[in-house]
């Protein structure tokens, strides 16, 4: 059996795990001020470890629930093989009982993504990508939008848990961006926005703070979907640099633009209320 088909079986009994535990009281805990955890996260987490361990003893697993920092660190430059997991992207909204979580298994191969599934488990979607074979949904091959100018585009971003304590909360490049697009929507589940994006149902994404596993997944698959991915300077995407710009292509270098001049601090100065705010 191939790695692709592995990563999907994992994704599908995961996914059912939290189908089955959605909308039941969970026990709950934070691991930081907005942070949670639920048993459904540590369930799934389990079972995707002992479907990819049953196949592939040897190789390295990198997952949210139990992973360290240094751990991190160590396979953020190591080559050989690495599972990249995320048993349930969007916690805060599965502990809500709002539809928008994810299962994220990636496999890297010596620093390059060559495997991503995404698993919606609310909708039943499964999409995938292996490299150089592009993005699919289920059988489907997928494309990225057509959309040519930013002023045209949906956008997604998120923001990190920490965002009282940081000035790197992203709230000034959402609302730069959201002077400059169609609309700008927060869905709670990274994996999740960059499928859309892959899929053609979003133009692009963006979002700083993030983990390996948030990401690695779904930046295969905008890419496999004819989409580009970096970091927010442009530079080559790594999923370990805790940050992503996901595109179409067509409108990456705007998005790019709006970024460099939100951390300027100009952008928000240039956007104040007009006439229309001050008569109210
Ligand atoms: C979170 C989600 C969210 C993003 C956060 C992630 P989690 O993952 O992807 O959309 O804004 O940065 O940590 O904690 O639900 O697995
Ligand atoms: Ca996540
Ligand atoms: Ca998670």
């Amino acid at each position: 059996m191939d790695e692709i088909s592995v990563a999907m079986i994992a994704a599908r009994e995961a996914g059912a795990i939290l189908k089955d535990r959605l909308d039941r009281i969970h026990s709950i805990e934070f691991k930081g001020e907005r942070d949670l955890v639920t048993e459904a996260d540590r369930l799934s987490e389990k079972c995707i470890r002992r479907i990819i361990m049953s196949k592939y003893p040897q190789d390295a697993i990198l997952s949210e629930e139990t992973a360290t920092r240094e751990e991190i660190g160590t396979f953020a430059g190591q080559r050989g093989r690495l599972w990249i997991v995320d048993p349930l992207d969007g916690t805060t909204n599965f502990a809500h009982g709002l539809r928008l979580f994810a299962v994220s298994i990636a496999l890297m191969v010596d620093g390059d993504l060559v495997v991503g599934v995404v698993l919606d488990p609310s909708s039943g979607e499964v999409v995938s990508s292996e490299a150089g074979h592009g993005a699919y949904l289920g059988e489907r091959r997928i494309r990225v939008s057509g959309t040519a100018r930013l002023e045209d585009g949906l956008l997604a971003t998120g923001f990190p848990y920490n965002l009282s304590r940081t000035r790197d909360n992203n709230l000034d490049h959402f609302v730069n961006l959201s002077f400059r697009c169609q609309a700008v929507r927060r869905l709670g589940s990274a994996s999740l926005a960059l499928t859309y994006v892959a899929l053609g149902r979003l133009d692009g994404y963006w979002e700083l703070g993030l983990s390996p596993w948030d990401v690695a997944a779904g930046s295969l698959i905008v890419t496999e979907a004819g989409g580009s991915v970096s970091d927010f300077r442009g530079g080559i995407f790594n999923p370990f640099g805790r940050q992503v710009v996901a595109t179409n292509g067509l409108i990456h270098e705007e998005v790019l633009g709006a970024l460099a001049e939100g951390r300027s601090g100009k952008a928000l100065a240039r956007f104040q209320p007009g006439p229309f705010f001050d008569q109210s």
